[in-house]
């Protein structure tokens, strides 16, 4: 078999990808390890930025997205038994996020691909990348019991954190940057009301917790635990019982319980590869860089990523100029820097970090005092969260 762009990864990144290419009538393959039912049972993210927003209707499957994604203008945060709003409208000139999971945005895009008829082959077993560093790259696989290979121009690794492309790049072509943090998030789905109309940001003595959403009558919680812990240590109870413990007494007192949908613990990890790019394999979200979950970005830099991707590849193939690819890692590296130090910031500012004393939490809230009394302080939250803009000008 031969294609012009082999992908690997049938998750956002990918399947984003194979989608804009389409578009542009440039051709692709997606090959995904898991089934697609699989993909679809993994609970991640769930706020979008306008920037991501925005190419999700440059790829034309933003319909489902506008109907029955709720726009956030603002978000709380409590600290020290008090809460603040961040009025994300108001601080950055009417700008807002968007709360649709992440489970969703994929659905669209599979169905999208389905109705198009482009090839996905789900359970490819040993995916293995090729060549990459000439003219000829190609990628072989096992499916349906057979040995198989896609010829292609481009590989395009958007197969995660675990994935295979990364990890076939000789070490000595690729810096490694990481930090591993010393909790995991114990994340909770439930049919529920949220317990408020928007996200909840809280620093307690017990530890963080976050209060989401997927839609009015689905709760998405998380809880900072220890990383020693195993997820079947957590009954329903046991994890609604410490939320309450790290609320303050409005949200107690709303807060409905039920059943989880789905309870799982990740890890938190900033990483960074550098470069992007290895001759003809590009490297384009959780494959190239990991973020902390606490300021909403994983996701989101992997639509920008894959945005400039498929901007140089269709410009390639259009024009035949390499400007684009050539400029790609760079142009990447430069936004995802800034999103990895806004979340590794929000992250040291919101957790209880084991090995640190009491003086640490002081710390911790005289920042948040200074930070949420001051416009400069809640700009500077606002900002960021909303996401930065795709390209900042000269360096
Ligand atoms: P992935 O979603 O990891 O997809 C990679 C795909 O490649 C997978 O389907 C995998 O099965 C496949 N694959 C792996 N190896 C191979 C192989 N060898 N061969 C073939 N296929 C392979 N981000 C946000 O922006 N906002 C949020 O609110 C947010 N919340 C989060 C909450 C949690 C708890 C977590 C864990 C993450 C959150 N994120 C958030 C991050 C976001 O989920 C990720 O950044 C996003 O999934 C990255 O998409 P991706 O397609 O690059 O990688
Ligand atoms: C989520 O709803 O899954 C979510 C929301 C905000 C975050 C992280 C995760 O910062």
């Amino acid at each position: 078999m031969r294609t012009q762009v082999a992908i690997v990864g049938a998750g956002p990144s990918g399947l984003l990808l194979g989608q804009l290419l389409h578009k542009a009538g440039v051709d692709a393959v997606v090959l995904e390890r898991q089934s697609g039912e699989y993909v679809l049972g993994r609970i991640r993210a769930g706020v979008l930025e306008q920037v991501c927003v925005d190419l999700l209707d440059e790829a034309g499957i933003g319909a489902r997205m506008h109907r029955e994604g709720l726009v956030h203008d603002g978000f709380e945060i409590l600290a020290g038994g008090e809460r603040q709003r961040v009025d994300l409208n108001a601080l950055t000139g009417g700008k807002s996020v968007l709360v649709y999971g992440q489970t969703e945005l994929t659905r669209d895009l599979m169905e999208a691909r389905a109705d198009a008829g482009l090839a996905t082959v789900y359970e490819a077993e040993g995916v293995a990348v090729h060549g990459f560093d000439g003219a000829r790259p190609y990628v072989t696989y096992r499916a349906a019991g057979q040995e198989r290979r896609l010829d292609c121009d481009f590989v395009a690794g958007c197969d995660g954190f675990h994935g295979v492309c990364r990890a076939s790049v000789p070490k000595g072509a690729i810096v490694e940057y990481e930090k591993l943090y010393p909790f995991g998030w114990l994340g909770l789905l439930a049919d529920t009301p949220p317990v408020s109309d928007e996200l909840i940001y809280v620093n307690s003595p017990r530890g963080f917790a976050l209060c989401s959403m997927r839609s009015r009558t689905r709760s998405r919680y998380y809880l900072q635990v220890p990383l020693s812990g195993s997820v079947d240590a957590w009954t329903d109870d046991a994890f609604w019982e410490e939320l309450r413990l790290r609320l303050d007494a409005p949200a107690r007192a709303r807060l409905v319980t039920g059943p989880a949908l789905e309870k799982s613990i990740a890890p938190l990890r900033s990483f960074v590869a550098e470069p992007l790019r290895f001759g003809r394999l590009f490297l384009a979200g959780d494959a190239g860089h990991i973020v902390p979950p606490t300021g909403a970005k994983g996701l989101n830099l992997a639509a920008t990523d894959v945005k400039f991707l498929a901007a140089a590849l269709i410009e390639f193939y259009r024009e035949r100029s390499e400007a684009g690819l050539e400029h790609y890692s760079a142009r990447c590296l430069r936004r995802v820097w800034r999103a990895e130090r806004f979340s590794w910031w929000f992250t040291m500012l919101t957790h209880r970090f084991p090995d640190d004393g009491p003086i640490a939490a002081k710390f911790q809230h005289a920042e948040l005092d200074y930070l949420l009394n001051s416009e400069a302080g809640l700009r500077t939250i606002a900002e960021n969260y909303v996401g930065l803009p795709l390209d900042f000008g000269a360096a």
